[in-house]
Parts: C-alpha cells; sequence; structure tokens
C-alpha cells in the first residue's frame, strides 16, 4: 500500500480517533490514530491465526496505525460478542475470519445492520448477504498443489492413500478438498491409488466431481476438526484398522501443517509403515522444520503478508467510499461474493530456502540444518 493512501486516510482516522476515544472517557491528549477497523480471528489454538495476527501488526505499525485484534477461541458465541464490541466502538470496517461460516452469519448481519462493512477473511461466511468483500487464497488451488504433490511422487499402482480434512464448519475445508479430489480422482480411477480410510471417498471414487453434500459426507468420516489431537487419534484409528498390505509406501493427504505434523508422528510409529509422502499447507515454522528434518514432505505456502495487505487495502477502500478490486466471486450459498484470491506456492525440501528463508518469510536463524 502507498504512503499516500495512508496518509490521504488521515482525516477518516482522526476522525476515528476521536468517536474511539470519546467513548473510552476524556480525551486529554492528541488523539492516537486508531483505524476504524476491527479484526476478529477464529482461535490462537490453530498456530495459522497467529501468523495472521502478527503480520497484521507488523502492517499496522509500521504505517502508524492502531487496530484492535480479537480473538474468538473457537467459540461462535464468544465471537458474536467480539463483534458486537467492535460495533459499539464505532468500527466501520470490520474484518472477520469466522470459526464457524454459517454461525457467523448472525454476527455479519449485527455488522451490517450497524452500517459495518464486513469484510471475510481466508474462510467464507456462508448462508447470508451481509458479506460486502472476501480476501482470501486460491484455496482450490491449495488442493490442487496437495493432490498433485500425491501424484508426482507416486509410481506403479495400487498405493495405499489415506485422505484427512479440516472442519466441516469452515468452507476451505470444502475448497481444499475439491482441489485435491480434482487432481487425485483420475489416479484413483486409473489404479494408481487405492483409499485405504474412507469408504464414503470409495464409495464416491468414479465421480470426477463432488456435490457439496458428496464432499460433507466424506468430510464428516475423514474431519480432523483442524485439532492436532483429534488428527493423531483418527490417524492411529485407521492404522490400527489397516491390513499390513495396505501400509508399506503411503501417500496421505493431510490438509494442514498442523495436523500433518500429528498425522505424520502416528504414521512414523507404525511399524508396518516403510514410507510416507504427506502433505500441509500453512508453512508453520514447525512444518518447516519437519520438511527439512525429511519428517513431512511437503506445505504450501500461503503467503500472510500479501492476505493481510490485502485486507488492509480493502478496508482503506471501503473507509474512502471506494470498492476493492474484484477478480472473481464465491457464492457463499446465498450470494456470489466479491473476491481477488491470491496465488499459493508449493514447498518441499526442495525449494524450501528459496521459497521460506529468501523470500524472507521466516529467517534462517528459527531453523537448524538448512539445506
Ligand atoms: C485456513 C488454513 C488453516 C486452517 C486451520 C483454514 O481455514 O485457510 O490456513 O490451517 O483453517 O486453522
Amino acid at each position: 500500500m502507498s504512503k499516500k493512501t495512508w496518509y490521504g486516510l488521515a482525516s477518516v482516522l482522526v476522525v476515528a480517533a476521536v468517536v474511539l476515544s470519546a467513548c473510552g472517557g476524556a480525551a486529554t491528549e492528541a488523539p492516537e490514530q486508531a483505524l476504524a477497523v476491527g479484526i476478529v480471528l477464529p482461535t490462537r489454538e490453530e498456530p495459522r491465526w497467529i501468523q495472521d495476527e502478527t503480520r497484521f501488526r507488523d502492517a499496522l505499525g509500521a504505517a502508524g496505525y492502531e487496530v484492535e485484534i480479537l480473538f474468538s477461541q473457537g467459540d461462535s458465541a464468544r465471537e458474536r460478542a467480539n463483534v458486537e464490541d467492535l460495533i459499539t466502538r464505532g468500527v466501520q470496517v470490520l474484518i472477520i475470519c469466522p470459526q464457524d461460516a454459517t454461525a457467523a452469519a448472525a454476527a455479519a448481519e449485527a455488522a451490517r445492520a450497524a452500517g459495518v462493512r464486513v469484510i471475510s477473511y481466508d474462510r467464507l461466511i456462508r448462508e447470508t448477504e451481509a458479506v460486502d468483500y472476501y480476501v482470501t487464497f486460491d484455496s482450490i488451488a491449495v488442493g490442487a498443489a496437495q493432490g498433485q504433490y500425491l501424484v508426482d511422487h507416486a509410481t506403479g499402482s495400487g498405493n495405499p492413500l489415506y485422505l484427512y480434512a479440516g472442519a466441516a464448519t469452515d468452507n476451505n475445508a470444502f475448497l481444499f478438498f475439491e482441489g485435491a479430489w480434482n487432481v487425485l480422482q483420475p489416479r484413483i480411477a486409473d489404479g494408481t491409488f487405492v483409499i485405504v480410510n474412507s469408504s464414503e471417498a470409495v464409495a464416491l471414487q468414479g465421480e470426477a466431481t463432488l456435490t457439496r453434500d458428496q464432499m460433507g459426507q466424506i468430510i464428516g468420516q475423514i474431519t480432523t476438526n483442524w485439532d492436532f489431537n483429534t488428527a493423531k487419534s483418527l490417524a492411529e484409528a485407521n492404522l490400527t484398522a489397516a491390513a499390513a498390505a495396505d501400509k508399506g509406501d503411503v501417500f496421505i493427504l493431510a490438509p494442514n501443517d498442523g495436523t500433518a505434523r500429528a498425522i505424520a508422528d502416528a504414521f512414523l510409529a507404525d511399524g508396518d509403515v516403510t514410507s510416507y509422502v504427506v502433505t500441509g499447507q500453512d508453512a508453520e515454522i514447525a512444518s518447516v522444520q519437519y520438511i527439512i528434518d525429511g519428517k513431512q514432505s511437503m506445505t504450501v505456502l500461503k503467503d500472510v503478508r500479501t492476505l493481510v495487505a490485502d485486507a488492509i487495502a480493502a478496508a482503506i477502500a471501503y473507509l474512502e467510499g471506494r470498492t476493492p478490486p474484484q477478480t472473481t466471486t464465491y457464492n457463499n450459498g446465498v450470494i456470489d461474493v466479491p473476491a481477488v484470491p491470491s496465488a499459493v506456492i508449493a514447498v518441499d525440501r526442495d525449494n524450501v530456502v528459496e521459497a521460506i528463508i529468501d523470500s524472507g518469510y521466516w529467517p534462517a536463524s528459527e531453523f537448524t540444518g538448512l539445506p
């Protein structure tokens, strides 16, 4: 974002700051430049959102603005309370990543009713008209990159394939799975892979494209709920149920880095598993280390700096009475929400230095044994 944009916004901000400080009590000093924007993130328990918080604070701090960032801690009621709090404090734009796509509709509607612009951040709020804009990565491309990585590392036929998914309350879990299925299904149909751990996926393996309901049936069986412990227990249960012939050299679609590490640990501990290829996403520091150490195969880098910059630019566009850019739309069950999805990059041991270190995403000092 250009400095000019920020300075041009100063008048709006000063007005907002006066409003905010007036709410907080007597304004004795020159008002701080509080941005008339509030941010609500789903939970501190999933490392991804700490990345977003940090990158938001870095971007806004560098520009000299204060902004409120609230966490919902996996609780839709708390999310609603966070939104009500921000409305009361006079925010004009809400940037919100829903904990539960459908449950967040009520909070979005409350914001809309108060004249607040609603930007759905990373995850789409579903089943409501009260979403102005969607700031997102190309989540279909994330799943496609994961599926393609498995395809590129499989030879011959009959390779055991274990499928895992994110939380069914998260619209992204469907997009990731759809992207992966698009790539994997033809290679299941041609015998390259054999699905081991999902009878629902086996029942639908002849379908090149799946309806949302069909994906829901599969996801219901293979969901990690984005939770490490759930992921680990599910992987252990799957391995206990699997015959030795369904082990050996295996392929694992894991939806994100936290669940990938948990699932990888379960497969590492199984004596009948000779090797595994496992996917991930988010380029979490712990997973980049797992990739360097050969314990996780790949991750998908979603450069959160880009998403944060896009969200701030969209918020400023609304504050200045403009409309943020749009290249596509995402249907949320009720309306098509305008968006500009950001590109993603597949990262493994071969390009980890270039993609993660040289790009400035994480400093080399975070890791040991870099190739
Ligand atoms: C995000 C992922 C994240 C997951 C769990 C998804 O909506 O897009 O980056 O790993 O939620 O928090």
